[in-house]
């Protein structure tokens, strides 16, 4: 293949309708503190997702990390290896011991049969992530929380779009965040938001991104700079006119790959999640023994052909020097995590993946030498 494909390309508008908003910026020189773009994206974003209230973020990291300063999380918080690393890095940026919890296999999150087993006197949250775009078994999470009395957080970076039992999935949880960055669904080249609950809590979460100001002399707590700009938010705004032809492609490409991976001996693919519709934001496959190839036989031999798919995720979290010396990082605690993360490869997909190259992909894997 002449070109390189990646796992992912973002999708950007037409150039020429960027530019009347830049003028606008340039006009009214606010770049950012809270701007017009930022509020109209913050409104349409609400409309869009069908949330009543969101904070936008500089990215989803700081977002995860003023999250769980907002709801005052401390001790200990379970949380899955099966993730990016900010997961778990939001919890050790605020003095919080994670302990992880396996994952279930035909989801990819949070075993919620594994949380109570992990849960101590110092667990004051649960941070489940939507992995893929996958809903977490939110009903479940929420009964043990509300028998524990935890907060739940939801690291919902994957999950832009996604619909559970005909609704968003965003509203399940005391917080759910979301990322913008360059690899996601909807992009604003770096950006992020927490979905909050109710007018009070997005005050607090606003105070604590604009370094805690209340007002001009009024220091609440020791915010961060969290702001998204104008730019970004500009860029947003333009973005959510396309998002839905975006998602719309990502699940013709997911579909097709279903089909024509179906019959591959020594492949998998995860069950369809009930009840959902989801965002297509990746495509994971399994490497099984019964491949020809290992997992990363078959990763090099896609790069070779110049298709580069992705181990997301590998490593685990678990298996990082920050995390491997916890006692719940152990892999004997983390069977199913180390077992797709041993096995998992994502595919590319994006919106501007032409057909023909999802059918060089799957007739790669499916004649692979
Ligand atoms: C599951 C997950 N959580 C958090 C993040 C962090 O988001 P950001 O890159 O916007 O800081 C990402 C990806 O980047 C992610 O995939």
């Amino acid at each position: 293949m002449k070109n390189p494909i990646y796992v992912t390309q973002p999708n950007l508008p037409p150039l020429e309708e960027f530019i009347p908003y830049l003028e606008q910026i340039w006009d009214n020189k606010i770049l950012t503190n809270n701007g017009p773009f930022h509020r109209q994206l913050e409104q349409a974003l609400c409309e869009y997702l069908g949330v009543d209230h969101l904070a936008l973020f500089t990215n989803g990291t700081i977002a995860l990390v003023t999250a769980l300063q907002a709801l005052r999380i401390s001790g200990e918080v379970i949380t899955t290896p099966y993730s990016f690393a900010a997961t778990a890095h939001s919890l050790l940026w605020n003095n919080i011991k994670p302990v992880f919890v396996d994952i279930d296999p035909d989801t990819c999150n949070l075993d919620p049969a594994r949380i109570e087993e992990a849960i101590t006197p110092k667990t004051t949250a649960i941070l489940p992530v939507h992995c893929y775009g996958n809903p977490c078994a939110v009903e479940h999470i929420q009964q043990i929380a509300d028998i524990y009395g935890l907060k739940v957080i939801y690291d919902a970076a994957h999950a832009f779009g996604v619909r559970y039992k005909g609704k968003t999935v965003l509203r399940h949880g005391d917080l759910s965040v979301l990322s913008f960055h360059a690899t996601k669904v909807f992009t604003t080249f770096e950006g992020g938001a927490i979905i909050c609950p109710d007018a009070k809590t997005k005050q607090r979460i606003d105070y604590l991104k604009n370094f805690g100001f209340a007002d001009e002399v009024t220091v609440t707590a020791s915010g961060i700079n969290g702001k998204m700009s104008e730019f970004n938010a500009a860029l947003g705004l333009l973005q959510l006119k396309y998002i839905d032809d975006a998602l719309q492609r990502r699940r013709q490409i997911e579909a097709r790959y279903r089909q024509a991976l179906a019959e591959v001996p020594g492949i998998s693919v995860l069950p369809v999640p009930p009840e959902t519709k989801g965002n297509a934001s990746y495509f994971p496959i399994l490497v099984g023994a019964d491949y020809p190839l290992s997992r990363d036989g078959l990763y090099q031999r896609m790069k070779d052909a110049g298709i580069n798919g992705r181990r997301y995720f590998y490593p685990l979290i678990s298996d990082m020097p920050m995390y491997r010396g916890l006692s719940s990082a152990k892999a004997e605690n983390l069977q199913h995590s180390h077992q797709l993360s041993g096995h998992v490869i994502c595919l590319p997909i994006y919106p501007g993946l032409p057909e023909e190259q999802v059918d060089v992909i799957t007739g790669l894997i499916a004649k692979p030498k």
